[in-house]
């Protein structure tokens, strides 16, 4: 397969021969693409909101509704795959995806659902040092929470803080952010910031951040929605204290998917942390005890709070499957390639009326390149829309495109900009 170095080309065939260059190849056909609409072949191209369902996804809830059939309540205990520890079949798995010691991962509820409980824990304000830096335009959800935590704990809108780009730039630059928590450091409690911006697609230096969160005696947690399953993480080895992410966008575990948590090690036995609780986060030995007393079981399983929905967890089992043979390293090789030939095809059209915010360097970005529209025009996307391009629009003016390593092609890359290409000539 071609290297990210080497030059890429603008014709059929280039696509053509990486393709079939491309060791990962198989895996496209583990997936169901959506149906053609007006006779036309879908582009697929946003992995960043809603993965693919993988194909094994079906039979294995249907494993689960057949065992639901026949065991009834028996099958937490006889099911082909006992619903009492099955949230445990996916932990290593979803460990390896974000460099985690399987201690340090679990997965549970949804994701902002996550982040306030982790915030329970990890935010915790003192007079002097009690706020919340977040990144300027961070996803509204991250921001509601995290402005509600304040509120929770008596701090206005003085506690919080957002890191914007300079004027005139579309993202950040690191050593802003590193400058802004190392002067204002004394009075930050918490740094939440996204992996990976949904809007932009800029992939944020975590182990840089983290270190200087902690040089200031801060808490540093990451909301890794768009960086679960698409760059190569190393929570552990990086000393994050927290992160959640969804698994419904990367990691390909359907609508609504169930979600994951990391906590670092080093808390895994902090129970002098309050922590909202319930009882599966309680001692597994003496959990069916039915005892009046909570002691939370170590690790990242300890911030569980109910028992986990099974068909969930089986769709998400028969995705970890697949970044299991697939490889994070190999993946995020791949996708290296892919979005840099997307970038060079997007450049090549030269057209002053889209132009791409995300950041050009590959270590800044993931699988995701945003195309701002000038004027904030929607009707590009309508267009490419209309011609089979599932791509989507982000307010104020932002098409975002999204090659998934897993099953995306170099000939998807190829047929999105030769379509957004025809669109902008009919113009
Ligand atoms: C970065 C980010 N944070 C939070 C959310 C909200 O997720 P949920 O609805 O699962 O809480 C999303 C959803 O797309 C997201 O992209």
């Amino acid at each position: 397969m071609i290297s990210s170095h080497e030059n890429y080309d603008s014709s059929p065939k280039f696509a053509q021969t990486a393709d079939d260059a491309d060791p990962l190849r198989k895996f496209r056909g583990h997936f169901q693409f959506p149906d053609k609409f007006n006779n036309l072949e879908p582009v697929y191209l946003t992995g960043n909101s809603l993965g693919l369902m993988p194909k094994n996804a079906r039979r294995y809830v249907e494993q689960e509704l057949d065992d639901w059939a026949k065991y009834a309540v028996e099958g937490h205990t006889n099911a082909k795959h006992p619903w009492l520890p099955y949230h445990e079949f996916v932990t290593e798995p979803m460990a390896r995806v974000v460099g985690a010691k399987p201690i340090e991962t679990v997965v549970m509820n949804s994701l902002t659902v996550n982040l306030h409980l982790l915030m329970v824990s990890f935010y915790r304000p003192t007079s002097d040092r009690f706020k919340i830096v977040i990144e300027k335009g961070a996803f509204p959800s991250d921001r509601y929470a995290v402005e509600s935590q304040l509120k929770f704990h008596g701090y206005g809108n003085t506690g919080l803080v957002e890191l914007a780009p300079r004027d005139g730039e579309a993202t950040l630059r690191t050593e802003d952010i590193v400058g802004a928590i190392d002067r204002d450091g004394d009075s930050i409690a918490l740094i939440l910031l996204g992996g990976v911006n949904y809007y932009t697609g800029q992939a944020f230096e975590m182990k840089a951040i983290t270190e200087v969160g902690h040089r200031n005696g801060c808490v540093v947690g990451f909301d890794c929605a768009h960086a679960a399953g698409n760059l190569e993480l190393k929570l552990h080895d990086w000393d994050v204290d927290f992160a959640a992410w969804c698994s419904y966008k990367y990691l390909n575990a359907g609508p609504g998917g169930i979600a994951g948590i990391f906590v670092h090690e080093r808390h895994a036995r902090s129970f002098e942390l309050p922590r909202f609780a319930g009882w599966w986060g309680h001692d597994k030995e003496t959990r069916f005890l039915m005892g009046p007393n909570f002691v939370p079981l170590e690790g990242a399983e300890g911030w569980q709070i109910s028992n986990p929905p099974i068909l969930q967890l089986a769709a998400l089992r028969a995705s970890l499957e697949i970044f299991d043979e697939a490889t994070m390293p190999a993946l995020r090789a791949k996708s290296e390639k892919l979005t840099g030939f997307l970038a060079f095809l997007l450049n090549q059209l030269s057209d002053e009326r889209i132009s791409i915010i995300t950041p050009n360097d590959p270590e800044q970005r993931g699988c995701q390149l945003s195309i701002r529209m000038r004027n904030s025009d929607k009707s590009l996307f309508d267009s490419i829309t209309s011609r089979g391009v599932f791509a989507d629009w982000r307010e104020p003016g932002v098409i975002r495109v999204a090659p998934v390593p897993l099953y995306n092609t170099f000939d998807d890359v190829y047929r999105f900009v030769a379509i957004l290409e025809s669109c902008l000539e009919k113009r």
